[in-house]
């Protein structure tokens, strides 16, 4: 990046893309594989994705207030287990396999995108053959699906502009991934909103007011999104909160489901699905849906396992940050007391290390013990007491009362074979953890407001730029697709 960019507000801070020989030859000569930064080995991966908390001893010595601002600083943690390495594998090879048909040095991929932006568009997927597949993202509320989705993506640069390939000039914007939320309502509308916010807050356009409007039909937003999801080169689509799915009106969830679908089908973009487990129970017996939802991987996250390597890790990880002066040392006892706390659900070991911690300090304890873990898992809502009292007993039917934290009875006999030969964490433990120092924090793509709002009917303005000689430039122009010379 040149100083002169760095100079130009959000404009500056999206990278041009630095060029690498692509890793196999298949993918070669595609600038928008090549310009992602190289898919990294099992470990190495590991060690980008672990997010160490660093902490000075003498922050133990520090006055109370002061350590109580510094409890949360455990919310920051981030042990990689297996199922993360395994999505960092499974969404890289989605999102360079989900490029490998929309080359923008291909001129019948980029004759495909001007025809997704004219008026009759047949949205049936036999329009196209795209190699762009889905991964399935299953698991217990709490256990770190979308911090691990979050650490994935961090480790691709969320835009990317194009200026020059080869000696061949180039104008193009690549919006890596984008992640949203199923709405609430599970309304296709919503999402679609979310989607034109998402696009926004990465690239500064102002795509949201110009969608946003009420007169809008649910169909005409749907293409729009498909349309954008295009010419911003968008590499993976994260659909996040799908048991939300459950509470869609009566053909709702298909719908929902089927328009994303035509988005890997039609418009090539991999999308990855996420839920708890009450998606799992949405799916249980669609099976045609759901073998298509994980064409490209699937993971499962589970509750961790008593006593396992992998919670014994991150036990221990956690323990090294605490804000009391004298340190008991790390034992199987306090691995122990947290699971019972928390029944291998992250997120209230989480929490229960921080209770813990708070009243340590409040009351003004020389130490830590796992009897304060066990006194601080004590005092959580009855209605997390209950639900993990469940889990303790593993009694099925108390547990089909949590939905989102259980999974539904027969679905592993169902999902493992479904998943075909791919791996699935439905076979194997949660995995091996760390030993790394990297702390590789994504760089974030965040929002900006100094990009030109484009100020056209877009609808109006697609169909006249197919009718130019030049209707990449002519949309670019006119701030539709972020023409990025204009910054
Ligand atoms: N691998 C990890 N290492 C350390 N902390 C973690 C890890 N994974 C999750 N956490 C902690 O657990 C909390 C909850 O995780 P997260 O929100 O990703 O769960 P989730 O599976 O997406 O839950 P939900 O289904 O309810 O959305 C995080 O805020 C973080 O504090
Ligand atoms: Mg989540």
């Amino acid at each position: 990046m040149t100083t002169n960019d760095r100079d130009r507000g959000l404009a500056g801070r999206i990278p041009v893309a630095e060029y690498r020989p692509a890793e196999i030859p298949e993918t070669a000569g595609n600038p928008l594989i090549e310009a992602l930064p190289l898919v990294l080995e099992a470990d190495d991966a590991r060690r980008a994705l672990y997010r160490p908390v660093s902490q000075d001893p003498a922050d133990r010595l520090r006055s109370p207030t002061e350590r109580l601002m510094l409890v949360d600083r455990a919310k920051d943690l981030y042990v990689p287990f297996y199922e993360c390495i395994q999505l960092y594998i499974d969404l890289g090879r989605a999102i360079r396999r989900g490029y490998a048909t929309r080359n923008i040095m291909d001129p019948n991929a980029v004759r495909f995108t001007y025809q997704l932006c004219g008026e009759n568009i047949d949205w049936s997927p036999v329009q196209t053959s795209t190699t762009a597949g889905s991964c399935l993202v299953i698991g217990a509320s709490g256990c770190g699906k979308t911090t691990a989705i979050r650490r994935v993506l961090a480790t691709y640069p969320q835009v990317i502009r194009h200026r020059e390939y080869n000696g061949q000039k180039l104008n193009s914007v690549q919006v890596v991934w984008l992640h949203v939320d199923c709405p609430a309502n599970a309304s296709r509308k919503d999402l679609c909103l979310q989607f034109f916010q998402a696009v926004d807050n990465a690239i500064g356009t102002n795509y949201l007011d110009q969608y946003g409007s009420a007169r809008r039909s649910t169909e005409n937003l749907q293409i729009q999104m498909g349309r954008l999801a295009r010419v911003l080169n968008l590499g993976i689509l994260v659909v996040d909160e799908l048991q939300n799915l459950s509470l869609a009106r009566t053909g709702g969830a298909k719908q929902f489901l089927a328009f994303l679908r035509s988005m890997v089908n039609v418009v090539g973009v991999p999308i990855v699905f996420v839920g708890t487990y009450g998606l799992a129970r949405i799916l249980m017996g669609e099976f045609q849906v759901s073998r298509r939802m994980m064409d490209a991987g699937f993971v499962e996250f589970k509750r961790h396992e008593r006593g396992s390597k992998a919670w014994k890790a991150f036990a221990q990880q956690l323990w090294r940050l605490q804000l009391i002066e004298g340190q008991d040392p790390f034992s199987v006892e306090i691995a122990d007391t947290l699971y019972d706390m928390s029944q291998g659900i992250i997120d209230l070991a989480v929490r229960t290390f921080i209770r813990a911690q708070r009243w340590a300090i409040e009351t003004g304890a020389a130490t830590l013990s796992h009897r304060d873990l066990a006194a601080a898992g004590a005092t959580q809502g009855k209605p997390i007491r209950a639900q993990l009292e469940a889990l303790r007993l593993g009694d099925p039917v108390a547990m089909q009362h949590y939905p989102d934290i259980a999974p539904p009875v027969g679905w592993r006999d169902w999902a493992v074979p479904l998943a075909g030969g791919q791996r699935s964490s439905g076979e194997q433990g949660a995995g091996e953890v760390l030993r790394p120092q990297t702390n590789t924090e994504g760089r974030d793509g965040g929002p900006g407001d100094d990009l030109p709002a484009p100020h056209m009917d877009p609808d109006h303005a697609i169909v006249e730029a197919q009718k130019t000689e030049d209707p990449h430039g002519a949309l670019g122009r006119q701030g539709l697709i972020a023409d990025l010379d204009d910054l």
